[in-house]
């Protein structure tokens, strides 16, 4: 938190769009949205479906830079390159799958395709991570479905927070 303001990161994954084969429309979606709600967005960042460099940035994101929050765009799905499920599971301290079901529930009253997303939410000591599908449609759609349970989830887990009082 910095100037009442959770920080925040946000990580593309996508082996066209770090090639420049396909722009990157879903990272500046979710940064919009984000900034809409008050978070203060630090980065932005695009990287290949490479589970190592994942786990790697991520760790970096939360070890180093101090995010209170990551959300990862793409590489949820079935494809033999998508890893970032298992990247973010990889490095986290507690599991926190309220959220991703949260977002796959809200999803399949959408698109019964929601659940081939393998979307993952998790904490890394004081820092929440959480998968959204890769596609500026799908990504807009899950974040809706959570972004206002986020803020009080962040007050317990860094301890910032009061009472557990209903919205
Ligand atoms: N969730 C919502 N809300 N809206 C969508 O259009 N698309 C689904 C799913 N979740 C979708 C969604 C589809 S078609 C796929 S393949 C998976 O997310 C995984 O997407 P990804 O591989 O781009 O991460």
């Amino acid at each position: 938190m910095e100037n009442g303001k959770w920080r925040a990161a946000v990580v593309t994954l996508s082996d066209k769009g770090y090639r420049g084969e396909r722009e990157d429309k879903s990272g500046p979606a979710v940064c919009e949205m984000l900034r809409e709600a008050g978070y203060d967005v630090q980065k932005n960042i695009l990287l290949p479906d490479e589970q190592t460099e994942i786990e790697k940035c991520l760790c970096k994101l939360c070890d180093d830079e101090k995010m209170d929050i990551i959300f990862t765009t793409g590489g949820t799905g079935f494809s033999p390159r998508d890893c970032t499920p298992e990247a973010t599971m990889a490095v986290a301290t507690r599991n926190a799958p309220g959220i991703a079901e949260a977002m796959r529930l809200a999803s399949l009253k959408i698109t019964p395709r929601a659940m081939l997303s393998r979307g993952a939410s998790v904490i890394r000591n004081r820092t929440l991570i959480i998968n959204l599908p890769g596609s500026p449609k799908a990504a807009r759609e899950n974040l809706e479905a959570v972004l206002p349970s986020l803020d009080h989830g962040l007050e317990i887990l860094t301890g910032s927070g009061g009472e557990c009082g209903q919205p």
